[in-house]
């Protein structure tokens, strides 16, 4: 199999698989309990916080365990929002984001907060101007994802949250850093943020479990309540066996951040130039953007139809994103492209495990595709 939709999930490196099959038999205590092997628990746990907070230059205090990105997204949005509703009730956000984003943003707006949204021109990149213009004395709340998840596009949060927050200091920031995590060298010291979620699926741990980064001292609302666990933010018994599943994947990929870009930059250029030959292809990601996802449109063909095709030779690429589930692409509506375009779209996106031959493998297998399916009727 030739696994090509990495911004959907990974395969779990079977050193995390490990690491989480060791604690499964070895280690059950809760955390929470008193008696040596749950603090025993306890102690693992802090020393896998500490250690994947380093990984974006935060503290363990600063890091809280989720089940999930969505779940982190949900917390930090809903939170951020309701802890600075009396002085400001205008949250802004791209007309991109993740749904795990998108709908607590639509749900701020039904209790009654104004929502600005700034969609991506045709090119796929937002204009980070207007997300700054919008920004204004009530403004509680901007939530960016760092790499979009289906072309790629990438924000230069750096400069644009240190803009954001020279115009109104007590504007929280939250970025969705899903699809950047442990693939860009992040370090929040660096950026003028409030929070930052990420998935460990993402990068080769495994499914439930996800993290908040939250900054010492930030003011958030708890919206997910039960026990005290993780400073009374997020109730629930802590997932011990996969924090530190996911804290193995974060050391295995820590040391090759500059590595894997340039890994991914060349099976992007090589995509690229074997693209060429193809008079049908038209590229809906952005040249700068992140080298690891790059969605196409095969015009002429419809997405499902290549998509089973290159599934019966073995090739996963994905149309849209994952959560869409065949739906339409929603960036690329947003990105105002013809329906023949958004109907025709493939996104292609690297992991760690992929090879120059895999690329080849998957020209070769649209070249066939091109010769034997139909074309759409127009
Ligand atoms: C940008 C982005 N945000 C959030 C999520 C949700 O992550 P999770 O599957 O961990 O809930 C995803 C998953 O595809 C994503 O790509």
């Amino acid at each position: 199999m030739i696994y090509l939709d990495n911004a959907a999930t990974t395969p779990v490196n079977p050193q995390v698989a490990q690491v989480i099959s060791e604690s499964l038999q070895n280690d059950f205590a809760n955390p929470s309990s008193l008696y040596s092997i749950g603090a025993k628990s306890e102690m693992a746990m802090d020393k896998a916080r500490e250690f994947i907070a380093g990984c974006i230059g935060a503290k363990g205090s600063e890091l809280y365990f989720t089940s999930c990105a969505s779940e982190s997204n949900n917390i930090a949005i809903y939170g951020l929002a309701l802890a600075r509703k009396n002085w400001g009730k205008k949250v802004i956000t791209t007309g991109y984001e993740h749904p795990a984003v998108r709908h607590p943003f639509e749900f701020l707006g039904e209790m009654g907060f104004e929502v600005v949204t700034v969609n991506p021109d045709k090119n796929g990149i937002v204009d980070e101007n207007a997300i700054l213009d919008a920004v204004d004395s009530k403004t509680c709340l901007v939530s960016l994802i760092h790499v979009n998840n289906e072309t790629g596009a990438k924000i230069d949060i750096e400069k644009l949250t240190a803009k954001i927050k020279e115009k109104n200091p007590r504007t929280a920031i939250h970025i969705d850093a899903v699809q950047s995590f442990m693939k860009y060298p992040v370090d929040v010291k660096k950026l003028k943020i409030e929070s930052l979620s990420f998935s460990a699926h993402k990068i080769n741990g495994p499914k439930g479990i996800g993290g908040l980064y939250l900054r010492q001292g930030t003011n958030i609302k708890p919206v997910f309540l039960g026990g005290g666990q993780e400073k009374g933010l997020r109730a629930g018994t802590e997932n011990i066996h996969y924090i530190k599943g996911l804290a193995k994947a974060c050391e295995l990929l820590k040391p090759n951040l500059m590595a894997n870009l340039r890994h991914y930059a060349q099976l992007r250029a090589q995509l690229l130039e074997g693209l060429k030959e193809f008079d049908n292809v038209v590229i809906n990601s952005p040249e700068n953007g992140a080298p690891y996802t790059l969605n196409l449109s095969f015009t002429g063909y419809r997405s499902e139809t290549l998509l089973h095709f290159l599934d019966s030779k073995g090739i996963c690429v994905s149309s849209g994103s994952a959560c869409s589930k065949g739906s339409r692409s929603h960036t690329l509506t947003v990105m105002k492209l013809p329906a023949d375009r958004i109907d025709s779209s493939l996104r292609v996106s690297f992991g760690v495990q992929n090879t120059a031959d895999d690329v080849t493998a998957l020209l070769l297998a649209l070249k066939e595709a091109k010769e034997k399916l139909q074309k759409v009727k127009r």
